[in-house]
């Protein structure tokens, strides 16, 4: 520790601090433009200036000087407030005054700054230089003119890709920020530098002259475009969503968030369904109440028929609750998902869970089995990529090849011989030991190799850490709440039950080629099918009841992440249309009272279950120790047993386009295009 005295506040604080971040500490605001938490520090825009008592070199960059013991520091004396007025005089020499029309007005950090060290007049009267604006891809607005050449892009590209695709050319007057070649630059996480850039030379294309920060209203919510769920806010007018932007979590994803969650938000109005509509009989056509009643007689008077019951992984928790319900108390339905990922073994509680994936600092050692990490969960692949490039490790892919933005070994083996590997009956079996014993090592298990493994995943999770008590092994789903299926135990679906069931009911269901085979036309002719979704879909057009639901950020509702972390969504924005809340739908169907009379305490009491599940979670039992001794003494242990199997086909990569997961984001016009122009630029897979 070492003791500084900022602006005459003695404090104690610990040695391998810079000054800005003391001051952090202490509350006292620096002003600057290139210095940024997540970034390396490059010290270039000189207006974190401070001053030193007592030193012949009295003015230094807080950003950039660590604190030492005893020193007086000042951060808004007269010297540094003049010298402040100069760097800023300087910064707006160049700097277009165009802030009436740039979409970065309100929230600019330049303009926050002119207000209080800028002057009412400029003293040079030459004209100002121009830069060209350059191309970075179909999601980024350049207008490089109002850059002040801080390099946080740089420094944000540098570190999500391999080789530097953005940098500065030319010196003095002429630097610019480039792309070099006229090349177009991608990166799943690329959106961050709108928010890292602290001008407008960086903006959204999609926010583009749409609103104002202060016409905008702001709602916390999270993100459902994969299995992470971050924290997000929702900037809305009326009932239209402008932009996404990241909520700071500590816990989880700093300020970063992926392209898909931050430019997928037009779904929200694109391609909606907006009435009920039904291809038989124009009763039901826009007609709830008859509907409803149509809904409710069938569940209780038909009982000859079954029903059935298909749920998407992004239906709530409390929902799929109501449906499991019904299964329950009416035994002529049956609940089922269209998610190969789910898995088939019974819903255990006191598994070992490892919390938060993005923050396993200690890690070595990491397995990526059969993922496509990158398409898959961008962010996890941020932490990795930034993890391999600052220090230590390794990183082993077992599975289909992918194009990976870093060094990634790749094992080329099939499902059999990989679990071969890890039972050490493979001639690498000193690799094996000084992997999995020398080093922390991490699992990341892809839905393919669930797939593959068959029956009871858990078997191997177990033999994993019995290997060594302290791997962490993470499921990566790229949906939200295949844990929330799960832990309804809600299995698989098979051909048997489409034949078996003449009512189907499908909640939030992608359009997959599975599906299509399932839902083959020919067979349709005598089965009533409901789609209750909230977009429309080639799939669709084979359904009955087209049904209008509510998408997340309409509805309030609850969801388990891959690490098996509750997170709530709540409603930011009115309903889309004639749209309903599936969970409303079908507690309506369940309780047989009226959809309007449905009571808040009728809600909560339904919603208690899941509370308490982030604490039952974080309290289990973690990791049974085993005295291991050598690794040989494992292979007895069986992997494939009478309960489990593994399909010997090979691996393969099952998520083939970062932008287009889901229903919601295929319906995004601007996922629609970005991924249109990556297909156009760059070849995603290198399956040789
Ligand atoms: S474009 Fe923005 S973030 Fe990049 S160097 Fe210029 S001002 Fe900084
Ligand atoms: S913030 Fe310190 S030099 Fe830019």
């Amino acid at each position: 520790m070492v003791v500084v005295t900022i602006d005459n506040i003695h404090a104690a604080v610990v040695d391998n601090i810079t000054i800005i971040q003391a001051c952090k500490y202490l509350g006292i605001k620096i002003p600057r433009f290139c210095y940024h938490e997540i970034l390396p520090v490059a010290g270039n825009c000189r207006m974190c200036l401070i001053e030193f008592e007592h030193d012949e070199d009295k003015i230094h960059v807080a950003c950039a000087t660590l604190v030492v013991d005893k020193v007086k520091i000042f951060t808004n004396s007269f010297l540094i407030q003049k010298v402040r007025e100069n760097i800023l005089e300087l910064l707006l020499i160049n700097h277009p005054l165009d802030c009436p029309i740039c979409d970065q007005g309100g929230e600019c950090d330049l303009q926050d700054q002119a207000k209080k060290y800028g002057t009412a007049n400029g003293r040079l009267f030459q004209n100002k230089r121009f830069v060209s604006d350059k191309y970075f891809n179909v999601l980024i607005k350049t207008i490089m003119n109002r850059c002040i050449h801080c390099t946080r892009c740089v420094r944000f590209v540098a570190s999500v890709s391999k080789d530097n695709q953005l940098g500065t050319i030319n010196r003095g007057n002429h630097t610019e920020i480039s792309t070099y070649f006229d090349k177009k630059i991608y990166s799943e996480v690329l959106g961050n530098v709108i928010d890292l850039c602290p001008v407008g030379a960086l903006t959204s294309k999609f926010y583009a002259f749409k609103a104002r920060p202060w016409e905008l209203q702001t709602s916390e919510n999270i993100d459902l475009t994969d299995g992470l769920g971050v924290k997000i806010n929702v900037h809305f007018k009326e009932r239209v969503i402008y932009r996404i932007l990241p909520k700071l979590s500590y816990e989880s994803n700093l300020q970063i968030i992926s392209d898909k969650t931050r430019f997928s938000f037009d779904a929200t109005k694109e391609n909606r369904i907006v009435n009920l509509s039904n291809n038989v009989d124009t009763l039901f056509t826009k007609n709830w109440s008859n509907f409803l009643k149509y809904l409710n007689d069938l569940l209780k008077y038909t009982s000859k028929e079954k029903f059935l019951f298909i749920i998407g992984e992004n239906t709530s928790l409390e929902t799929m609750r109501v449906i499991k319900n019904l299964e329950r108390f009416f035994d002529y339905s049956i609940v089922k998902t269209a998610t190969p990922a789910v898995s088939n073994s019974n819903y255990v509680y006191n598994i070992p869970v490892s919390f938060n994936v993005l923050k396993s600092k200690s890690i070595h050692n990491c397995f990526l089995l059969s993922t496509n990490i990158r398409c898959e969960n961008a962010l996890i692949n941020f932490r990795l990529k930034t993890k391999y490039f600052s220090n230590n490790l390794f990183i082993f892919s077992f599975g289909a090849k992918c194009n990976s933005d870093f060094n990634i070994n790749f094992i080329n083996i099939n499902p059999n011989n990989t679990l071969q590997f890890f039972e050490g009956k493979n001639k690498n079996v000193n690799l094996l030991k000084s992997l999995l014993f020398g080093h922390k090592s991490m699992f990341l298990v892809g839905e393919n190799f669930k797939q593959r493994y068959v029956n009871n995943i858990e078997v191997f999770y177990n033999f994993l850490r019995k290997l060594n008590p302290s791997v962490e092994i993470f499921p990566i789903f790229k949906n939200i709440n295949i844990e929330g299926l799960n832990n309804n135990n809600i299995k698989f679906i098979s051909k048997k039950n489409i034949i078996d069931n003449k009512y189907i009911f499908t909640t939030y269901l992608d359009d997959t080629i599975f599906l299509r085979k399932l839902f083959n036309k020919n067979k349709m002719s005598d089965k009533v099918l409901f789609w209750f979704n909230t977009h429309y879909s080639q799939l669709a057009q084979r359904f009955n009841f087209i049904v209008p639901i509510q998408t997340h950020f309409e509805e309030t509702g609850g969801y388990l992440t891959l690490e098996k972390k509750y997170i709530n969504s709540v409603a930011s924005i009115k309903s889309f249309g004639d749209s309903k809340s599936l969970y409303l739908i079908f507690s309506y169907i369940f309780t047989k009272k009226s959809i309007f009379y449905l009571t808040l305490n009728d809600l909560l009491d339904l919603q208690k279950p899941f509370e308490h599940f982030n604490e039952m979670v974080k309290n289990i039992h973690l990791y049974y120790l085993l005295n291991i001794k050598f690794l040989k003494h494992f292979t007895k242990t069986l992997l494939v047993s009478n309960y489990s199997y593994v399909m010997n086909y090979p691996f393969k990569v099952i998520t083939q386009d970062f932008y287009l997961t889901n229903l919601y984001t295929k319906n995004s016009y601007n996922m629609v295009k970005a991924s249109k122009e990556f297909r156009s630029n760059y070849s995603m897979f290198e399956n040789k």
